[in-house]
């Protein structure tokens, strides 16, 4: 197949992907992680019409719906594909289930050999109405505004394969980190596989950058953290590189810590999504401006709004001013903030209107 999708390969238009190609922009772009989500009545609208959550994730004509409602609302600078980091593991034949204000719940693998019940071989089939989605996405976009797609890391997909659900300790994951490292390395080679595949459709499809979440990389030692998170997402963007050098990829290592140095060039990321407990002086004198850098505003302050929101958006724009940056939540917006927050967030943003 050609690498003719990838819209890199001339000098970017959109601003958003302008910032990640390294040029200048009279503003920082704007999105929000989990910016389609519950906080919005027109989701909880369309996701009541599509019955649960996972009908609405394939459901390509009101995944688009999901997606662009944000865009029309708020005029972000992306919009990121809607479906969940856990679709991939269904594909390859895990049970899954989204359970009312519980979260998700899998079949958990509890053995090495019950691997073998994974089979990649028809991952596409099934994955099919996120990649019409994808394509129905981009043909509904303002000029202006980029398409993200996604995936989750290998090891923050495996925390929930081997828990069988979202937990604290991640005991079950890192169990096989340190008693069955052959085990877990058996899974992250799965997923590298599968993940890179299922992100080159994505491509294909339309997406014009991807961003890999690492939602659980902080709760891994030092060794555990190169093993299971940096080789696995570097296999994974390599592959996507070798196949679309231009493609722009986020990588969201949430909680890495002191770790996010030397992250970008470890895995080959262009950019790194900042989480909101990373230092943004750390962050400036570390990261920025070698790495594009993303967020990373406390998903609370945007609940709590006023003149807190107002001073917090100030410092990060202050921090990184100019280029080479990207306005965004430290993690995902969170279901009770106020759509009128968000709507003076943008206003704060694309207005730049810093107070000194
Ligand atoms: O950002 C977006 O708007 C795109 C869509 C998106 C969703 N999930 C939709 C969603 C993305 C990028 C994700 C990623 C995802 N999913 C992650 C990584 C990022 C992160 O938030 O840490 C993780 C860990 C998951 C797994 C997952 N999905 C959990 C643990 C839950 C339950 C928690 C919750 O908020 O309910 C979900 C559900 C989910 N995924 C919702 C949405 C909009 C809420 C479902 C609903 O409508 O009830």
């Amino acid at each position: 197949m050609s690498p003719v999708p990838n819209a890199q390969a001339t000098t970017p238009t959109k601003p958003f992907l302008r910032t990640l190609a390294g040029l200048p922009s009279a503003r920082p772009p704007i999105w929000l992680m989990r910016q389609a989500g519950r906080y919005l009545p027109e989701y909880r609208e369309t996701r009541a019409k599509a019955g649960s959550f996972l009908d609405l994730c394939y459901n390509p004509e009101l995944a688009t719906e999901v997606t662009l409602q944000p865009i029309r609302r708020f005029g972000f600078d992306a919009a990121i594909l809607f479906a969940d980091i856990l679709l991939l593991p269904q594909a390859l034949g895990q049970g899954l289930a989204f359970k009312e204000n519980e979260g998700p719940v899998l079949d958990a693998i509890r053995t090495s050999g019950e691997l073998a019940r994974l089979d990649a071989n028809g991952i596409h089939k099934k994955l099919a109405p996120v990649y019409e989605a994808v394509s129905r996405i981009k043909a509904g976009l303002p000029d202006e505004c980029a398409l993200i797609g996604f995936a989750g890391a290998p090891w923050t997909v495996a925390t929930y394969m081997l828990e069988g659900r979202g937990s604290s300790d991640h005991a079950a994951a890192k169990t096989w980190a340190f008693g069955n490292p052959e085990g877990l390395d058996a899974l992250m080679d799965i997923l590298v596989e599968a993940t890179g595949a299922y992100l080159e459709r994505q491509v294909q499809a339309g997406a014009e950058a991807v961003q890999i979440f690492d939602t659980w990389a902080g709760v891994l030692p030092e060794q555990e953290f190169r093993r299971y998170c940096i080789e696995p997402v570097k296999r994974i963007i390599a592959r996507l590189k070798g196949k679309y050098p231009s493609l722009p990829v986020i990588a969201f290592p949430r909680g890495a810590g002191v770790m996010y140095d030397g992250y970008a060039a470890a895995t080959g990321a262009d950019a790194l999504g900042m989480d909101y407990t990373l230092p943004v002086s750390w962050a400036r004198d570390h990261l920025w401006p070698k790495t594009v850098v993303q967020g990373n505003l406390d998903p609370r302050l945007l609940v709590v709004g006023g003149q807190a929101l107002a001073d917090g958006v100030n410092r990060l724009l202050r921090s990184f001013p100019q280029q080479r940056y990207i306005f965004n939540l430290g993690h995902g917006i969170v279901p009770e903030t106020p759509v009128r927050h968000v709507e003076e967030l943008v206003r704060l943003v694309k207005g730049m209107q810093v107070s000194a």
